[in-house]
């Protein structure tokens, strides 16, 4: 990890760029709809290597940075920097050539087809490469492999969310953007994805990670912030955010005692 990171602190967080972060959103102001605004100003930062968690209330504007950070919203103050390069307000297939991929949370997955034409799919800016990188992607998610030929639309919700991962890998990003990859899938497979975001990351690949579970993202992300009506509220590392009394108080509350308490039920 860089030895130029932030200290952290459960305060609001500068927002100065910092000139060796892979992925900094700084100052972000934007939304859908004319006149109304989403993100307030929200700044994050990824530093090579790292995982990055973003946590918060519903509707407080998660999917959205990622959005944003993804050229899929009007942005209308702040910017978009990438390794040094301002790329706010970029399409999609433009990022994607830079090395940033997303992993909506919906609707990610071609269903009709194969799960080789969906890893096909994500790399449509270079099939010469396809060999290589299914290899690559194959050693990190074996059963996709062995099971290329089957249709995504036969396939559970968390083998879909592993093809969507998969698909995004194709293109060897060197940002992962990741929205909820852990939701609506059971408890054993939601570890799983987390373990597969982890191995992904010491792959070499920095992860922005939003997730509605919060207190296991905090557990596994290096730091976190926590957005609160479109602006980065809170930020440090996922352990002093797990034990800051006013992130527990205000976010992680109830959750956190649920959590604790479903994990005492399965402890053997
Ligand atoms: N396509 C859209 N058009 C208009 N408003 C939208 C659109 N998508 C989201 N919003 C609004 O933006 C706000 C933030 O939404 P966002 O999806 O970013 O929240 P979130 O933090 O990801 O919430 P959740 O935890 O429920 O996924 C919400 O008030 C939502 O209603
Ligand atoms: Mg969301």
């Amino acid at each position: 990890m860089s030895e130029t990171q932030p200290t952290a602190s459960a305060a609001p967080t500068a927002t100065a760029p910092r000139g060796d972060a892979v992925l900094s959103t700084i100052d972000l102001v934007g939304g859908y709809l004319p006149g109304v605004n989403i993100l307030n100003g929200c700044s994050i930062d990824a530093y090579p290597g790292e995982l990055i968690g973003i946590i918060g209330p519903n509707g407080a504007g998660k999917s959205t940075v990622l959005k944003a950070i993804f050229g899929q919203i009007k942005i209308r103050g702040g910017s978009v920097m990438l390794k040094g390069e301002d790329i706010t307000g970029l399409r999609a297939d433009k990022l994607v050539a830079k090395g940033v991929g997303l992993v909506p949370q919906n609707n990610n997955v071609f269903p009709s087809l194969t799960i080789e034409e969906n890893l096909e799919m994500g790399l449509f800016l270079r099939p010469k490469v396809f060999n290589e990188r299914f290899e690559f992607v194959a050693d990190l998610f074996p059963e996709l492999g062995k099971r290329r030929k089957q249709r995504a639309s036969s396939l559970s919700g968390g083998e879909r969310q592993m093809v969507a991962m998969a698909r995004a890998l194709m293109m060897d990003p060197s940002v992962l953007l990741l929205d909820e990859p852990s939701a609506g899938l059971s408890p054993v497979r939601q570890d799983e994805t987390f373990l597969r975001v982890r191995q992904i990351n010491r792959a070499g690949v920095s992860v922005i990670m939003v997730e509605q579970n919060a207190r296991r993202c905090l557990q596994i992300c290096d730091r976190a912030y926590v957005l609160d009506q479109g602006k980065d509220a809170y930020t440090g590392t996922g352990r002093e955010l797990l034990n800051d009394p006013k992130v527990i108080a205000l976010y992680l509350g109830t959750l956190a005692a649920d959590e604790q308490a479903k994990d005492g039920d399965t402890a053997h």
